[in-house]
């Protein structure tokens, strides 16, 4: 969800009115990933090198965070949107992560229409890090040998909650990766957007499904 700040500076704006806008485009997403029948949807709402950005902007996105929850769980209840928080959210103090524990308890649901996750206080290679002392210390247990050691482990270890991302979509024109999901999208197809996030609309959305349901995917295998 790249490209809130530019918008908000190119607007004239507070860099939180940026962010603002940017819950409002998450909330279109979020009901045409229902309408489509999208089994996950991943967001990248803060990164764990995010910390470094101003106190100020910092504490706005951390209020935002709490009143989009609170605007926004009646509502995936009742669309059966399972919400899923990842990272290392408890930085973000006790407030916070208790909104999250209630909104995860309470929209938790047998059969989801559609499980929304979100990466908060996230990063790639820390998560790498933290898979491998936790598979490490298993090993140094004696509760299982390396040799058991496989993809399969190695995802349920990761705080990831989806092991195969299909779709990768960055708005905000930079073509990079930035440490999200960096094991899993091993086979993901990448789109990278010109418009920034605030201005990303449903249709942009749909063009992007369906120039994904075109691609051929060999998973590299010749077919
Ligand atoms: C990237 O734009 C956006 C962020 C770092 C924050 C996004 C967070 C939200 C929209 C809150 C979401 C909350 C929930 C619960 C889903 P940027 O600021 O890096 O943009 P720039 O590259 O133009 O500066």
């Amino acid at each position: 969800m790249d490209g809130n700040g530019r918008w908000a500076l190119s607007n004239s704006l507070n860099i939180s009115k940026g962010h603002q806008k940017g819950v409002q485009v998450v909330k279109d997403i979020v009901q045409e990933s229902v309408q489509q029948k999208i089994s996950s949807l991943t967001l990248y709402a803060f990164s764990s090198e995010n910390w470094s950005r101003p106190k100020a902007e910092i504490e706005a996105i951390k209020k935002l965070v709490l009143t989009a929850i609170e605007e926004q769980v009646p509502e995936l209840i009742e669309q059966k949107v399972k919400l899923t928080f990842f990272g290392r959210h408890d930085d973000f103090g006790k407030k916070i992560s208790k909104k999250i524990k209630e909104a995860e308890f309470n929209t938790n649901t047998s059969e989801p229409s559609l499980n929304l996750n979100v990466a908060l206080g996230y990063g790639g290679r820390q998560d790498i890090v933290d898979l491998t002392k936790n598979i490490s210390s298993r090993v140094l247990a004696k509760e299982i040998n390396i040799d058991d050691i496989n993809e399969e482990m190695v995802s349920n270890s990761s705080c990831v909650p989806e092991d195969k991302i299909d779709l990768l979509i960055r708005t905000g024109g930079d073509k990079r990766i930035s440490n999200f999901l960096l094991y899993q999208i091993a086979y993901a197809e990448i789109f990278f957007i010109d418009k920034f996030w605030p201005d990303f609309e449903k249709d942009d959305f749909i063009s992007c499904i369906n120039k994904f349901n075109k691609v051929s995917r060999r998973f590299g295998a010749r077919i």
